[in-house]
């Protein structure tokens, strides 16, 4: 699509990434000064959480929030897509798919350089409200292993898990 940007966050998309919080998850819902702050602590917490983002249009349209489990140097890392929001006037142009896809690629080449011990593959994951069927759409995409888990965390909604392990070919090691 034209005037599609894909990047990693900057400090500047803080602003732009806490309204789209508050506009489309329940968290900190119409309430943007506290959803900032929420944004904030994650930022702080890079590179165990990262951001991305996708533009349109030169207007910042949505956002992913991705975070390492576990430590930085697992044999077998996992990373999980926590929040994927896009804004609603942009809903429905495949820009998810496009963020979700571009972000994998993006957080397994820095995972390869920081991480000397991945033995065969990146895991991710997802979690995601069973009966959100955009969402559960655009991760079926990319979490090609399908539903690989259930949970009730938030209330009685039921949440599925998607995963899939991404394949690594790492150089040889010396010890
Ligand atoms: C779910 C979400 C990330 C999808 O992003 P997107 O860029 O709109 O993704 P797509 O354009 O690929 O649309 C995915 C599906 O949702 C449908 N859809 C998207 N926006 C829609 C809308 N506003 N109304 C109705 N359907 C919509 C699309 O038609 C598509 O359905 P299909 O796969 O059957 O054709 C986005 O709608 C969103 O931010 N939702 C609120 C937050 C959320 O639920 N995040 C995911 C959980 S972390």
């Amino acid at each position: 699509m034209n005037g599609v940007i894909l990047r990693r966050a900057q400090e500047r998309d803080l602003e732009s990434i806490a309204r789209i919080n508050a506009e489309v998850f329940l968290g900190d819902r119409d309430r943007p000064e506290s959803a900032r702050e929420w944004v904030e602590c994650l930022w702080r917490a890079f590179p165990l959480y990262q951001y991305l983002v996708v533009e349109s249009g030169g207007e910042l349209a949505g956002y992913a929030g991705w975070q390492l489990h576990g430590g930085f140097h697992r044999a077998e890392p996992v990373i999980e897509l926590d929040q994927i929001g896009i804004d609603s006037k942009f809903q429905g142009q495949r820009l998810a798919p496009q963020l979700t896809h571009y972000s994998m690629l993006e957080l397994a080449d820095w995972l390869k350089k920081k991480n000397d011990r991945i033995e065969s593959h990146i895991t991710f994951v997802v979690w995601v409200y069973a009966l959100n069927f955009n969402a559960i759409s655009v991760y079926a995409k990319d979490f090609t292993d399908g539903v690989c888990g259930m949970c009730t965390q938030f209330g009685n909604r039921a949440q599925v898990m998607l995963r899939v392990r991404l394949p690594v070919v790492m150089p040889v090691r010396e010890k």
